[in-house]
């Protein structure tokens, strides 16, 4: 069988290359802006769940807040001083006669002295506890609670007071100073028969 017949010899084939293709510089400017991140919300736009968002916050603020301000407070305890109820107030010559108001806000006393003794008058009302005010001009302690009236002495005369107001206890300390105690007081109550503003303690001699 005869061969088929070679084609003549023939130069060989050549493949056109593609010429390089120019490829345009790439810029900055011609990179498309990405596309940001979505701006940050607005903190509060308005939505519901906006509001409700921050009233949770403010809810859990108040809460924590309030707890420290309790905590706080345990450092702040409530304790209630009491004025001294044992103490000196001088020598009976720094006293003339009339009411020496100068205790008062301090020991809640007065101190009395007239022509026979000094005493010192516990500047409560007998009505409800009030502290009345020594009035110079009427010389008389009047109670601003219910309006009882007392005499310089402390004896009760107009309003709804039942009784004079109780005396403390006196003494002369080893110097001379005039020591009184208001943890004891002396009593008159002539609607039940008790008088012991004449009692040892209750005066000094003048
Ligand atoms: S407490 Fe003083 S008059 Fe009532």
């Amino acid at each position: 069988m005869a061969e088929p017949e070679k084609p003549a010899d023939s130069p060989a084939k050549v493949v056109p290359v593609a010429a390089p293709v120019a490829v345009p510089a790439v810029t900055a400017a011609a990179v498309p802006a990405a596309p940001k991140p979505a701006a940050k919300a607005k903190k509060d736009s308005g939505k519901p769940v906006d509001i409700r968002r921050r009233l949770i916050w403010a809810c859990i603020w108040g809460y924590l807040g309030v707890n420290f301000l309790m905590f706080l407070r345990f450092f702040f305890p409530r304790a209630l001083f009491e004025p001294k109820t044992v103490f000196s107030i001088g020598f009976p010559s720094d006293f003339g006669l009339g009411v020496e108001t100068k205790f008062q806000r301090d020991f809640r006393i007065w101190v009395v002295r007239n022509p026979e003794r000094l005493f010192v008058i516990f500047a409560r009302c007998t009505h409800l506890g009030c502290t009345p005010d020594w009035k110079q001009n009427d010389q008389k302690f009047k109670c601003p609670c219910h309006g009882s009236g007392y005499d310089s002495e402390g004896v009760n005369f107009e309003g709804p007071a039942p009784r004079p107001m109780d005396r403390a206890h006196l003494e002369l300390d080893a110097t001379g100073q005039i020591i009184v105690d208001t943890n004891r007081l002396f009593v008159r109550d002539l609607k039940v028969g008790r008088d012991e503003f004449n009692n040892d303690g209750s005066f000094l001699n003048a």
